[in-house]
């Protein structure tokens, strides 16, 4: 399974911030937007991963994080000319998917909840067909939404319809078996231009091979493409790491549990950012007595946070 993080646009809802920077390395609370969705792929096991952005942008993810080996995986970038849509990213992707399946997220997308990695591992894993993951919202006519039966599986499926069906939206996370890059040379553009993923989504729903995972009350999901909503997403994080002592997110934290890298390169890490908080909490990890790998246990105790047992 290979990863895509879509990190392109032009972030115009977030200008004048996002006037000389792309809007997925603004912070939100502790560290780069795009942590949280890299950090959603790492949890799901995905090791092989490309970030798409602008042509201007792209450079800069890569003075970011490199070519991933720091983190014991394997990141690619490529440019997206012109911003054409979300399915775009599986033409421009195409040589890096190859003949695998592939999981995309859209790179100002937040997940948080007890219980996502265990859904996703198993999304990843088994995976035919397309799964989406669904999440109640109030304002369900700024999404896709999807509407389904009782048995949960997909009646229908639409685009910022201005009388939703139901209250559920589909969330910037797309798990695809690998026609995906068929049907996205396949589409046709939408009233407003772009290529549109709901017109993936359909077509699986068509050959009766769409999936939705309902994400319950119990899970946040957040966009951060307003000033409201990346205001509001630097403060849910914060609380939460605050109270917990925990951080969410943190990539090398994650790398070190998934057994990608040594204590020793977590604690390289965190030296190297001694004077935050950030660099801080990677050195009091790769310090403790019991740090085993731990990971094993994660699915029966799953959950961002990696709740520490010692
Ligand atoms: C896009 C998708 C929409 C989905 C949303 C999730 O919307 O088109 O179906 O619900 O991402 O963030 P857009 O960001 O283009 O408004």
């Amino acid at each position: 399974m290979k990863g895509i993080i879509l990190a392109g646009g032009s972030g115009t809802r977030l200008s004048p911030s996002t006037n000389c920077i792309n809007k997925h390395l603004l912070a939100v609370y502790d560290k780069p937007m795009i942590y949280y969705p890299l950090s959603i792929l790492m949890l799901s096991g995905i090791k092989e991963i490309m970030i798409i952005s602008t042509p201007e942008d792209i450079s800069r993810f890569e003075k970011l994080l490199g070519d991933g080996s720091s983190l014991g995986i394997s990141l690619h970038y490529k440019s997206q000319e012109e911003p054409n849509g979300i399915p775009e990213a599986f033409i421009v992707g195409e040589e890096f998917i190859g003949k695998d399946n592939v999981t995309l997220i859209l790179g100002d997308n937040i997940f948080y909840g007890q219980g996502l990695t265990n859904i996703l591992r198993k999304a990843v894993r088994n995976h035919k067909g397309a799964t989406i993951f669904g999440y109640r919202v109030k304002d369900p006519s700024r999404f896709g939404v999807v509407e389904f039966d009782e048995e949960r599986k997909v009646v229908s499926i639409e685009e910022k319809p201005e009388d939703p069906k139901s209250d559920f939206a589909v969330t910037g996370l797309y798990v695809y078996d690998n026609r995906v890059v068929k049907i996205a040379k396949k589409l046709n553009f939408s009233a407003r231009g772009e290529l549109e993923i709901t017109d993936v989504n359909k077509k699986y729903l068509e050959d009766g091979q769409l999936g939705v995972e309902l994400l319950g009350r119990g899970f946040a999901w957040l966009d951060a493409g307003t000033h409201e909503s990346l205001f509001e997403s630097s403060e849910f994080i914060k609380n939460i790491e605050q109270r917990q002592g925990f951080k969410i997110a943190c990539i090398e934290e994650i790398a070190f549990y998934m057994g990608y890298i040594s204590k020793h390169q977590l604690y390289e890490a965190g030296e190297s950012m001694k004077k935050n908080d950030y660099g801080q909490y990677l050195m009091e990890i790769a310090n403790r007595k019991h740090v085993q790998q731990y990971w094993d246990k994660i699915d029966q105790n799953p959950g961002l946070g990696l709740i520490e047992n010692e």
